[in-house]
């Protein structure tokens, strides 16, 4: 009695430094219970039993203690919840081995450790600083090698990879060390995701649900997953992938331990990467990928628009066309493996599915294509490590699944063709150079030509000076000069065909009013249909956007812009023959209660990622840099399966691809789309098409238009809206209310931010299109957004509202110049 007393006052007398029940070690015979904890060293870590979030169950259960208090990195019991506070841990004898045991309150045993079968003298249980719970000797020399602990928490990993943890399996004991998700945030127990390594074949990482893949990151390429480019050397921590007879893994070591970082699954399947804060006491999510999308199709690039290789085509065209993907692709002409097959060689792309492909590392490039080529059942070779200019030998032998050209960095791999089809792909790569040789030749024979031309352009040009400052003219016919050869491979329609298939531009056959002129349906005699721009006569400045136009698209080709495929001059008449596109713009859709249903969050989302596509290729990837400077709802057609092309380039602007910025007096655009510098100081550069896609994603996924936006609460327009339930942590109330069905929380939440991203109001911190379209497919961490730009009306200069009066009361939104004073 008299000692229970004391032992009671003591532990009241050290409760603010260390409770009395907290301890170093378990031993042998030792335990503890509830209200006991087991602390690592300097108290990074702690062991002890826990509840999570509203559950009643008890776990027992590893925690980070001196940061983040509470972040769960470990479960024992996680499949075998305790259902009272009796559990009791302890370090018996088993057998004629030792064990942890954790027995609940009939003395049953719920969980335990592998039995020690190592007739080990005197095990002890410690929690060291890195979180893991390891038995170990007590006075073995073998102390903190990772490969000598009796059992360790570290071989049976719950959601949560932490610093020294392997990822991987040992091939000698079969041991599989799998990252897999918490069933809730209220219960610990396994579910479906798991991230980890296959083995089979060439080990790849691999995020699954039961046995499907979901993710696939791919071999390990020498420096990174072959289809996660994004890892790399980092201020944070260090990585190593291992793989030899013994075993396969990958673990991450901190660099410095006092910023640590964690990988998690979470429940709906989505890795993610944890780096703590210490200004914020937060958690930063950096890096994640998704387990919601099934990222996995036959051979293909550029998922999740799979799309066949060079040489091959769907197998059944009619699904494909329909977006069911998953009958492949096959090739255009089969394999002749007797008469000699060649390869193609694929640029930047990680590379297909290895579980059936096979490695050697110790021979050369040029030996692997030659096994590749002695085998007829080969399909594929490449390199199996990148670094130092590539060594060793993949080789694939069944059908190539899950190609995907990178962005980035990638790898290159060399794909088994017919002679035929190379032959075929070669010629269609002579012709393309033929074609430029016989341009140049035909350039300068009609150099004089041009000459004259330009003087005839010039008195022309000089009679209609009233129209627009010349400045934008001048750079126009700079661009122009260097170009005029592509200017001739536009078809020219003759005058006739347009008037028959118009119908003599009949009233019926008007589609609408274009900036410059209204558009007409047409059908040529051959059954083709297309849509016909006629600029109308009495718009002086059309002639210069008309040209513009022509010129630009014309040298443009990509399946997210609308395709020119002619023009048509006739004395004053001038006409551009478009593909007709049947679904009308997005305007028509999202913005109408009725016709919204149409379009699904998967339709949503594949329209945003082909607009930041479309874009991607303006800015970054057509030869020359193209500003579009009037993107908006009403700009971007849809095509019969709902692919979004960006049309109306009467604006749009080429750059040198040196050149960044430019200044205009004249504002040409559409209010609610133009970012702030360039409606207030006539700044306009790649990232003002930023502004505006942002300003497009957010009105995607809200079904609301940006300008007119009303709200009860507040004079904001929808920039405003967004980005106070932004900052007030409610991003999902911005969702379209006809998407809830269709909607992935998670990826709609990226759009926002994505999306809020663009509209900043600084320029320079807006993303490029590149990284926007990385951000959009997951494979790149989001920032936290800044303020955007215009997010309320009123703070728009004075000088425009007279202006834009049109603007304001139209609902159908047109696009505007504005010659400005300066
Ligand atoms: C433990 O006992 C089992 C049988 O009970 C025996 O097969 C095994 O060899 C023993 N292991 C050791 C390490 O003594
Ligand atoms: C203890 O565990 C055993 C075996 O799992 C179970 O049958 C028993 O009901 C549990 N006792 C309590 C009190 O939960
Ligand atoms: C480790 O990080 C802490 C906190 O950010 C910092 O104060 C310390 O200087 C860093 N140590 C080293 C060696 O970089
Ligand atoms: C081609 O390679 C496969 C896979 O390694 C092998 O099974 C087959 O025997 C090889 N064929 C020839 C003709 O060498």
């Amino acid at each position: 009695m008299e000692g229970l007393k004391i032992l009671i006052i003591y532990s009241f007398l050290f409760c603010n430094i260390r409770t009395a029940s907290t301890r170093d070690a378990i031993s042998l015979g030792q335990s503890i219970r509830e209200g006991e904890t087991v602390v690592s060293a300097s108290e990074s870590f702690e062991l002890g039993f826990f509840s999570p979030g509203k559950s009643k169950s008890r776990y027992l259960g590893i925690w980070f203690k001196k940061i983040a208090t509470g972040t769960v990195t470990w479960v024992a019991n996680r499949d075998a919840p305790l259902s009272d506070r009796s559990g009791v841990l302890s370090m018996s004898r088993r057998g004629n081995g030792t064990a942890l045991v954790l027995l609940n309150s009939t003395n049953d045993v719920v969980w335990s450790s592998n039995i020690v079968s190592r007739a080990a003298q005197n095990p002890v249980a410690v929690l060291l600083e890195s979180g893991n719970l390891v038995v170990k000797e007590k006075d073995g020399n073998d102390n903190d090698d990772p490969d000598h602990f009796l059992w360790q928490s570290f071989d049976y990993p719950s959601h949560t990879l932490l610093a020294g943890m392997k990822l991987g399996v040992n091939l000698v004991t079969g041991l599989n060390r799998l990252m897999s998700s918490w069933k809730s945030a209220d219960d610990p127990a396994r579910s479906e995701y798991t991230y980890g390594i296959d083995p089979s074949g060439v080990p790849q990482a691999m995020l699954k649900k039961g046995s499907t893949i979901r993710y696939r990151a791919g071999s390990w390429n020498g420096l990174h997953w072959t289809g996660m480019p994004q890892l790399q050397p980092n201020p944070v921590y260090t990585f190593e992938f291992v793989s030899n007879e013994n075993e396969v893994f990958y673990r991450f070591k901190l660099i410095n331990s006092s910023v640590p970082t964690m990988m998690v699954i979470n429940t709906i399947g989505d890795v993610q990467r944890f780096t703590w804060m210490e200004h914020t006491k937060k958690w930063g999510l950096f890096a994640r990928f998704s387990g919601t999308i099934l990222d996995h199709c036959n051979i293909h690039s550029d998922s999740p628009d799979c799309e066949c290789l060079e040489g091959f085509e769907p197998k059944s065209p009619g699904d494909w066309y329909m977006l069911d993907k998953s009958g492949g692709c096959g090739r255009k002409t089969p394999l002749n493996c007797k008469h000699g097959d060649g390869f193609l060689k694929l640029k930047t792309v990680k590379v297909p599915d290895t579980r059936y492909a096979q490695v050697d590392k110790n021979i050369i490039l040029l030996e692997c294509k030659e096994l590749c080529s002695r085998n007829c059942s080969c399909t594929a070779y490449a390199n199996s490590d990148v670094r130092g200019g590539g060594s060793g030998c993949l080789l694939w032998f069944h059908d190539l699944i899950d190609i995907k050209v990178l962005p980035e960095i990638g790898q290159d791999i060399y794909v088994r063709m017919a002679a035929s089809e190379l032959g075929k792909i070669e010629r269609r790569k002579q012709q393309r150079k033929a074609k430029q040789v016989t341009i140049i030749i035909t350039s300068i024979l009609l150099a004089t030509g041009v000459i004259l031309l330009g003087a005839i352009v010039y008195i022309w040009k000089k009679k209609h000076r009233n129209y627009g400052k010349t400045d934008d003219r001048q750079e126009l016919y700079s661009n122009e000069k260097g170009s005029s050869k592509e200017e001739m491979e536009l078809p020219i329609f003759d005058w006739k065909t347009i008037v028959d298939a118009t119908d003599n531009f009949s009233e019926e056959n008007k589609l609408g009013e274009g900036g410059f002129g209204p558009v007409y349906k047409g059908m040529l005699i051959e059954g083709q249909e297309i849509a016909v721009k006629r600029l109308s006569k009495s718009s002086g400045q059309g002639v210069e956007e008309f040209k513009n136009e022509a010129l630009l698209i014309a040298k443009l080709q990509h399946r997210n812009l609308v395709k020119l495929l002619g023009c048509c001059t006739q004395r004053d008449e001038r006409v551009l023959v478009y593909e007709y596109l049947p679904n009308k713009s997005l305007d028509y859709f999202i913005f109408d209660t009725t016709r919204s249903k149409v379009l699904d969050w998967q339709n949503r989302c594949h329209i945003i990622g082909g607009i930041a596509r479309g874009l991607l290729y303006l800015h970054h990837d057509s030869r020359l840099r193209i500003i579009h400077r009037d993107l908006k709802a009403s700009n971007v057609l849809l095509d019969n399966e709902m692919n979004p092309k960006i049309s109306d380039f009467g604006m749009a602007r080429a750059f040198g691809l040196d050149q960044t910025e430019a200044n205009t007096n004249r504002v040409v655009g559409t209010y609610g789309y133009m970012s702030p510098e360039y409606a207030i100081d006539g700044l306009f550069s790649v990232k003002s098409d930023v502004f505006s896609f942002g300003v497009l994603v957010l009105e995607i996924v809200s079904g609301k238009r940006n300008r007119g936006f009303y709200h009860a609460d507040h004079r904001h327009n929808l920039l405003g809206h967004a980005w106070q339930l932004w900052i007030q942590d409610r991003p999902a109330e911005l969702i379209d209310k006809s998407l809830y069905d269709s909607c992935s929380l998670s990826e709609a939440i990226r759009c926002i931010q994505v999306g809020l991203l663009c509209v900043q109001q600084i320029p320079e911190d807006r993303p490029n299109m590149l990284s926007v379209v990385l951000m959009l497919s997951g494979e790149r961490s989001l920032p936290q957004p800044k303020q955007p730009g215009f997010f309320t009306e009123r703070n728009l200069p004075e000088s425009e509202s007279s202006s834009s009066k049109q603007n304001l009361s139209s609902t159908n939104e047109i696009s505007f110049s504005m010659l400005e004073a300066r």
